[in-house]
């Protein structure tokens, strides 16, 4: 099998016959949330992160999608070619609201696979978590649609390596939401490239290339779930307002000093450490929309009860719980599995009352994105 070395993303530009049609059929990929320990906030060109991010894959939280391609040239006299023609179904509902996103997604794409114009398709997806949960489902939705027509790539051109598949996947879905590149395969995932991170790329993401310590083996993430609604500002808003921040510049410093940290507390297994240091990126980030013009602020109070709650008991009991936040009011409460009993009881007895009807998640790490094709 061929080895290409990616450079510059020319090389996920389809280059099988084009006169080879699949017959009509479908693939199913199951991929996964994740939750960013050092975040990605502020972006470039096409969809490029101005600093390398790091994450856990999550479990529990996933979006399963079916993409049913069907060739026009069998279907009748009506030829669609150079046209993209498409349905989206959410829970078995067709969802027109949704296709304007996905229409973007699809042309932004295309050049890379454009063998889809030749198929009418059919996307059929299905979130483990509710759409009014303000988890954002762009990343396992963009990761497992990207993985389908990777899928179907594969079908027309089936000498393709396996590290192949999974960074051109991986480069799709970040061209439909950056986060979105971390949803694709391991448990730990890093985005962006960086010198102490072999491998790492701006283009996509790769799984953490060292042995992580036992200590972050099976961690747990229970994401409570304190304000259901829609954000005021969405995650693309708030990137494009790091273009002119004051502390831009700091901060993508800081980021990318926090990965060399963090990559080294994985491998060693310093659990203080990394508590400090996913708080601090938690609130960084918060921290740069409080001052980005306009300024705006997506925690509520709740999530600094929360947050205070957390800090009393660490400081009273010395147990190993943080929390952190993506772009949003819900607080993910992060430990490890040797604690779970005691923290599963203080934040059912503690926490739960901050959440919107006592509303949470049990989640944990994740192995990463999973074929369900039958
Ligand atoms: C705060 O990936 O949602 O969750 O690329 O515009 O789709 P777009 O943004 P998105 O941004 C995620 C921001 C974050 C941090 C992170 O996941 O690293």
């Amino acid at each position: 099998m061929h080895k290409t070395k990616i450079l510059d993303g020319n090389e996920f530009i389809y280059k099988a016959p084009d006169t080879k049609i699949l017959s009509d059929g479908s693939f199913t990929w199951k991929a996964p949330s994740n939750i960013a320990l050092v975040k990605y906030w502020g972006k470039h060109g096409m969809q490029l992160p101005k600093n390398t991010s790091i994450s856990f894959t999550l479990d529990a939280c996933h979006t399963i999608t079916t993409l049913e391609f069907r060739n026009h040239t069998k279907v009748g006299s009506i030829s669609h070619k150079n046209e993209l023609n498409f349905n989206v179904y959410v829970d078995d509902q067709r969802q027109d609201d949704f296709k304007p996103k996905i229409a973007a997604f699809l042309t932004r794409i295309k050049n890379y696979v454009p063998f889809l114009d030749d198929y009418d398709l059919n996307i059929k997806t299905h979130n483990s978590f509710p759409h009014s949960s303000g988890i954002a489902s762009s990343a396992s939705g963009m990761a497992a649609l990207a993985l389908c027509i990777m899928s179907m790539e594969k079908e027309l051109n089936p000498s393709m390596s396996d590290e192949f598949f999974y960074q051109k996947a991986s480069w799709l879905a970040r061209l439909g939401s950056g986060s979105a590149a971390r949803s694709i395969k391991g448990s730990i995932v890093v985005w962006g490239e960086h010198p102490g991170l072999k491998g790492s790329s701006d283009l996509f993401g790769v799984e953490f290339p060292h042995e992580v310590h036992t200590n972050f083996h099976n961690f747990h993430d229970t994401i409570l779930l304190v304000d259901k609604g829609q954000k005021q500002v969405s995650s693309t808003v708030g990137h494009n307002l790091m273009h002119e921040h004051p502390f831009a510049g700091q901060r993508f410093d800081q980021a990318n000093e926090n990965i060399s940290k963090l990559s080294a507390i994985l491998q060693n297994g310093d659990l203080k450490a990394f508590v400090a240091l996913v708080e601090s990126e938690a609130l960084t980030l918060h921290a740069m929309m409080m001052t980005s013009n306009p300024y705006f602020i997506l925690m509520k109070p709740n999530t600094l009860s929360i947050i205070n709650k957390i800090w009393d008991f660490r400081k009273k009991t010395g147990a190993t719980i943080c929390f952190t936040l993506d772009a949003g009011a819900n607080v993910h409460v992060l430990y490890p599995e040797k604690e779970k009993k005691s923290i599963h009881k203080f934040i059912t007895t503690e926490l739960l009352q901050f959440c919107q009807n006592r509303h949470y998640i049990s989640d944990r790490i994740g192995a990463g994105a999973k074929n369900l094709t039958k």
